[in-house]
């Protein structure tokens, strides 16, 4: 496998663990790497790549609300994988749904949590903890439609998975884990960006 080369000037963002950067050639695709004093692959995109896998062999999947995902690569700054780079519709990549609530409100997004809630039940698709409003990015696709994506947060990182894989323990983690998200960061004035 070639090594792609990352350069800082097409550096995105980091997290905790991980940094982001336009694929040198597809301004469309992100290349995700844990950096520094993470070597190797953490637990979290271990989890998050194994969960990709799986979402990728379903019939009739739906990747609105997840950014596409194209595999792994080697890359001069470590392992890494590749998924698709959100951005709006003017072509900016896309602000935080931690902003829009902050400047905004999030009562002004009921639509679009309310359809973001709805993918996941339906696609029987698990998020974990990783799913806060700094994690999912609001998506304008015009000046006045957008839906929310998450862009870190997918899959389980418990250790006991097969209840997943029966829809109904599957729905019910679903919508154990959508009213602790709800409590946690949709009752608040500010959440961190
Ligand atoms: N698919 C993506 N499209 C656009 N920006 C992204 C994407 N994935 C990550 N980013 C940017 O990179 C940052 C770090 O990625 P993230 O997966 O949240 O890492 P961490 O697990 O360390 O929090 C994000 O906060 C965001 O700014
Ligand atoms: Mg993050």
């Amino acid at each position: 496998m070639d090594i792609l080369e990352l350069k800082e000037k097409d550096f995105v963002g980091k997290g905790s663990e991980r940094a982001c950067y336009t694929h040198p050639t597809d301004h469309n695709k992100a290349v995700k790497i844990s950096y520094e004093q993470h070597i190797g692959r953490s637990k979290q995109t271990t989890a998050e790549i194994n969960y990709y896998k799986e979402l990728l062999k379903k019939q009739d999947m739906n990747w609105k609300h997840l950014p596409k995902y194209y595999g792994e690569v080697k890359t001069d700054k470590g392992d890494g994988f590749i998924v698709e780079l959100i951005r709006d519709y003017d072509g900016n990549v896309s602000k935080s749904f931690a902003y829009y609530i902050n400047n905004f409100g999030v009562q002004n997004y009921t639509k679009e949590l309310e359809e973001y809630k709805d993918f996941f039940l339906k696609h029987c698709v698990i998020f974990n903890y990783g799913m806060m409003p700094k994690n999912i990015l609001l998506r304008k696709t015009s000046e006045n439609e957008s839906h929310l994506v998450l862009i870190d947060g997918l899959g389980d990182i418990t250790y006991f998975t097969f209840p997943n894989k029966i829809p109904y323990f599957a729905r019910q983690k679903i919508n154990r884990r959508w009213d602790k998200f709800t409590k946690k960061y949709l009752t608040k004035k500010r959440v961190r960006e």
